[in-house]
């Protein structure tokens, strides 16, 4: 594994996944009937996003959390499924508390997403849930796709709040409502803009998968290294 010196954005978003959170963060998804039925719904259009780029060998989810996707990630061992996460105590509690024969076959490191340590072209799809919502300034998107296109020779598959739906809406005027605060703690993308985003780090859209078309702000895109915007 080489790493990069890179500028690392410092979030305070990033700090608070300590080791009660960790667990808060396990036991919320299974919590009651509507969070379980959303959990459901997230892993399996994550399953479609899996079984649409076929077969691969090799994936890093980052950032893995505590592994709420490991099951559908390691569906047979002939895969190489790394798993990393900023927080040391949510990749612990996640090895702990996942089922041994499913965290047995990840292999865990820790590290930030915007400065991973593999090599380039190091895997070949890249896994990442529920962190681009969380990165709202523009340099700091930049730097964390342009090392997704690094380390993935292939796909990086992502989820992200997008707008053009009832969700996002309420949103927006719940953000009108908190337009004095500083930090935002979570962003709702525009579409247009991330979608540039992407394509100027090299990934190309191949295909999108929505939670629930025009109510919930998740999507998930399936994006395709090329090599157009590195051009
Ligand atoms: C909302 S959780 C999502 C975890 C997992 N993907 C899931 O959906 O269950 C966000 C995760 O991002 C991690 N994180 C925060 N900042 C990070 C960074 N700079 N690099 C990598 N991971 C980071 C947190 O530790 C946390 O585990």
């Amino acid at each position: 594994m080489d790493s990069k010196k890179v500028q690392i954005p410092d979030f305070d978003f990033s700090k608070k996944y300590d080791a009660r959170h960790s667990v808060h963060y396990f036991e919320k998804h299974e919590k009651n009937f509507m969070r379980r039925l959303s959990n459901w719904r997230e892993l399996k259009i994550a399953q479609n996003a899996l079984q649409y780029i076929g077969n691969f060998k090799t994936l890093l989810d980052m950032p893995c959390g505590t592994g709420r996707f490991w099951e559908i990630l390691t569906t047979d061992n002939v895969k190489t499924i790394f798993a990393s996460d900023y927080s040391i105590d949510m990749l612990k509690n996640g090895l702990k508390l996942r089922q041994d024969e499913i965290s047995k076959q990840v292999r865990p490191f820790q590290s930030s997403a915007f400065a991973i340590p593999l090599r380039d072209n190091a895997v070949e799809c890249i896994f990442c849930m529920r962190l681009l919502h969380h990165i709202s300034d523009i340099k700091d998107r930049k730097i964390f796709l342009q090392e997704m296109a690094r380390v993935s020779s292939d796909y990086v598959i992502i989820s992200l709040w997008v707008d053009g739906n009832i969700k996002a809406m309420q949103r927006a005027s719940l953000e009108k409502r908190r337009a004095k605060r500083r930090y935002q703690n979570r962003l709702c993308h525009p579409r247009k803009i991330i979608e540039e985003e992407f394509f100027e780090a090299g990934l190309l859209i191949v295909k999108h998968i929505d939670f629930f078309k025009f109510f919930s702000m998740w999507r998930i895109y399936i994006l395709k290294k090329g090599l157009i915007g590195s051009l």
